[in-house]
């Protein structure tokens, strides 16, 4: 086995984008990465979404490293998202601690649950309990103060994880200030699991410098910038970059393996322009900005697959 790389390079979730068909198309197109993580799973007004289900169940997944989260408050809330992992034949969940959408947040679910130490604990109890899963934790530094984790590290430490993925923002910062390298660096120290950097990697060069700065590291999570260079895992892997032809030849492909399992599904312009056009907000970000803005004011699929040919065309 090629062993040149040391660090894990992992898939993170993002609700709306990373969902059952982009996964399953990034790893037989890219590849290059160790694990996909599924958007959060919730239970809500009595039920699981079928939508959500639909996204975890195994007939409709290929990629063999996938870990489903789950997002909860309590006990109770987690018992009928383990129960369908169960069913499912899952032995793997990540708690998603990070969340700052204010509708989660209220339930004191994601990033809203970090403020309140006795209930992390009280949920990482009811977690061990499921004795066939391992678990990991998705968190934030912290919901409004970033020494929130210092009152928590105590708790993580004294549970069984696998790991522990750290975005260090707090979660009224949602994604603007600038990541807190000072604090994710205390945090590693402190954390006894293996710790997962995740938060605005966007090249090779930049998975590079965090793991130059973080020998200890597990691995790092990647969202938008993956979404941006589908390549990155693959780059991480080679210790260079694809050149724009290389890349622009697998974007070719992912796009149209996607169309293929999409299209069906989404009926007339609307829904699959609603689907396909969030991914140009990310994707190819150094592609002409003309290009760009034709893909993403088309208002029929005849003009999306036509701007898309000739943007990719122009790469
Ligand atoms: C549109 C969107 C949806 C997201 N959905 C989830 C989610 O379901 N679960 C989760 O843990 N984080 C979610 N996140 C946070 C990302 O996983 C990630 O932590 C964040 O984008 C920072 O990493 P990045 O800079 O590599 O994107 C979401 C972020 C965005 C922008």
């Amino acid at each position: 086995m090629n062993q040149q790389y040391a660090m894990k390079i992992y898939s993170a979730p993002l609700q709306g984008f990373t969902e059952a068909v982009w996964r399953n198309v990034h790893d037989k197109v890219f590849g290059g990465i160790d694990g996909y993580y599924t958007p959060f799973l919730r239970y809500e007004h009595g039920e699981i979404r079928s939508k959500d289900i639909r996204d975890v169940e195994r007939k409709n997944n290929t990629v063999k490293n996938l870990v489903p989260q789950v997002i909860a408050a309590t006990p109770q809330e987690l018992a009928p998202l383990m129960e369908l992992l169960a069913k499912e034949g899952y032995s793997r969940a990540d708690i998603n601690m990070g969340c700052s959408f204010a509708l989660q947040v209220r339930k004191k679910h994601g990033a809203g649950l970090l403020p309140h130490p006795d209930m992390i604990a009280a949920l990482l109890d009811a977690a061990a309990g499921y004795k066939d899963f391992e678990f990991s934790i998705k968190m934030r530094l912290g919901w409004e103060s970033k020494n929130e984790w210092r009152e928590l590290i105590p708790i993580l430490n004294a549970a069984p994880l696998k790991h522990v993925t750290m975005h260090p923002r707090l979660g009224i910062e949602q994604y603007k200030k600038p990541a807190d390298f000072d604090a994710f660096a205390e945090f590693l120290e402190a954390c006894r699991h293996p710790v997962i950097y995740n938060g605005d990697i966007l090249s090779l060069a930049d998975i590079q410098r965090i793991e130059h700065s973080f020998p200890s590291l597990e691995g790092v999570m990647i969202g938008r910038g993956l979404l941006a260079n589908p390549a990155l895992g693959i780059e991480y892997r080679n210790g260079g970059e694809l050149s724009c032809e290389e890349k622009r030849n697998l974007v070719l492909a992912m796009h149209g393996e996607m169309l293929r399992e999409l299209a069906p599904r989404l009926q007339g312009n609307t829904q699959f322009l609603t689907k396909m056009k969030p991914y140009w907000e990310y994707l190819l970000p150094d592609m002409c900005k003309r290009d760009k803005k034709a893909i993403l004011k088309a208002t029929t699929i005849d003009k999306y697959l036509s701007a898309v040919g000739n943007a990719l065309a122009g790469y």
